[in-house]
């Protein structure tokens, strides 16, 4: 799976000549120093065990982030249709996709600043948010 022009694909059925020009993300692009949102969110939920799934898994749920920013539990399960995994019996999988939704309500309001911070400050300010409540996060950026 990857993304082409910030929409998923699967890379063994895409050809090479169909992605002349345009922008190609593999798993490999999506994070350099630092896990992604959506790999962090993995991790900490148990979203995945051998881990053969898991690249598909990421970015068909970055193609669903790209479409929607604040996207539903159902979204983000319609997202990851025709991924399969052998391990996890996808406990660990709802579990993130749960938090990833939950995740980007709150990222709405830090779209402007997420860019500039990372990941642990943004961890930080997200968890002082889940204190204050959504209207007052608002105000913060
Ligand atoms: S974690 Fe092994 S196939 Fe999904």
């Amino acid at each position: 799976m990857v993304l082409v022009n910030r929409k998923p694909h699967n890379s063994c059925l895409t050809m090479a000549y169909q992605c002349e020009g345009k922008r190609i993300e593999t798993i490999e692009s999506i994070s350099e120093d630092r896990l992604d949102q959506i790999q962090q969110i993995f991790l900490e939920e148990g979203g995945f065990q051998c881990g053969y799934c898991t690249p598909g898994m990421v970015i068909s749920l970055k193609g669903v982030l790209n479409e929607c920013s604040n996207p539903t539990v159902e979204d983000l399960k319609v997202g990851l249709s025709g991924n399969l995994c052998r391990c996890t019996g996808y406990g660990g999988i709802l579990r993130s996709l749960e938090r990833i939704s939950e995740y980007n309500k709150e990222y709405v309001y830090f779209t402007r600043c997420k860019d500039f911070l990372a990941w642990d400050v943004y961890e930080r300010i997200i968890s002082d948010v889940r204190n204050l409540g959504p209207t007052s996060a608002k105000t913060i950026c």
